[in-house]
């Protein structure tokens, strides 16, 4: 999209969060190319952007927007020093917060959640030419990690390293080609559907695109509950709209998003639902891609 973009070397470009879903390596370089053709074709950029690194990096003049509405505008340097409004205070405040840790949570003693042994997954390649063998796509490549409860472990690595193909693994949505996986010390590799059900109700997923995870014809209150049909006991009409409630409540929202639909949301409050909706089971293992 990027690409297409530049191409025309345009006189102005709009890029509304062009760089928000890219792992860092790949943002530095999408923004370096932008400076680039602001600096040599004297392009204008419209950057929409909610991260203050990025722009302070890149933008000469910010407009600070707040629920429609200008809250502050001027010279990028001195408008984030001075911090005359107090929104601007509370954003650079907000920008610059690490998640208070609580204590580590050594591996060691308890029996793994999960258990990833030596897996791998190749993809059949895509054929090029007829005379030319299809060269197989070697996605994940012999990965071992445990998940004890209560602990957090991240899986960091560029784009294209195999981090959404072994979540997709590890969530029993694709199979390994090499390895186990042990959920509950259960292997899930190659267990029939049926079988899978009590392991799909204490794992659950937030995707990297919530775009493409939501029906836009579905309300949000039938949305953030779809994963309570995996509950034994399936409840009540009243109840189900309590833990919706709670759950949107946990992420930010209020009760009446829940009559909604999924184009009533800006992206990064589609993301907050697509949170409600992984934890409104109180799953056991979470995996956020
Ligand atoms: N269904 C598929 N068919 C063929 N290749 C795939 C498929 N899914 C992923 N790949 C390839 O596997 C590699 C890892 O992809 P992915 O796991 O999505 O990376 P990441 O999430 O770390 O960015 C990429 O080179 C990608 O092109
Ligand atoms: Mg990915």
């Amino acid at each position: 999209v990027i690409a297409i973009a530049c191409a025309l070397k345009p006189k102005l470009l709009i890029a509304d969060e062009p760089t928000t879903a890219l792992d860092v390596v790949l943002q530095a370089q999408i923004l370096d190319l932008l400076r680039d053709l602001v600096r040599e074709n004297r392009m204008g950029l419209l950057l929409i952007s909610h991260d203050l690194a990025v722009v302070t990096e890149m933008a000469d003049r910010l407009t600070i927007l707040r629920r429609g509405e200008v809250t502050e505008a001027g010279e990028t340097a001195r408008t984030l020093s001075e911090q005359q409004h107090p929104y601007t205070r509370e954003l650079a405040l907000a920008s610059m917060h690490v998640p208070a840790r609580p204590k580590p949570h050594l591996a060691g003693s308890a029996k793994p959640l999960l258990d990833v042994e030596g897996v791998g997954r190749v993809y059949p390649g895509r054929r090029i030419s007829l005379l030319r063998p299809t060269e197989p796509i070697r996605a994940v490549d012999d990965v071992s990690l445990t998940i004890e409860p209560a602990q957090s472990v991240a899986l960091v690595g560029r784009s294209g390293c195999g981090k959404s193909t072994l979540a997709r693994m590890i969530l029993a949505l694709d199979k390994p080609t090499e390895g186990t996986i042990r959920f509950r010390g259960e292997a899930i590799t190659g267990k029939p559907e049926q079988a899978l059900r009590p392991a799909r109700r204490d794992m659950q997923v937030v995707f990297q695109d919530p775009y493409g995870s939501f029906d836009p014809r579905q309300k949000v209150e039938k949305l953030v509950t779809e994963p309570l049909h995996l509950l034994e006991k399936q409840p009540a009409k009243a109840e189900r709209r309590e833990m919706v409630a709670n759950a949107l409540h946990e992420v930010g929202l209020g009760p009446r998003d829940m009559d909604k639909y999924p184009h009533e949301f800006s992206g990064g409050q589609r993301q907050r639902l697509s949170i409600a909706r992984a934890i409104i089971t109180r799953p056991k293992l979470v995996v956020a891609d």
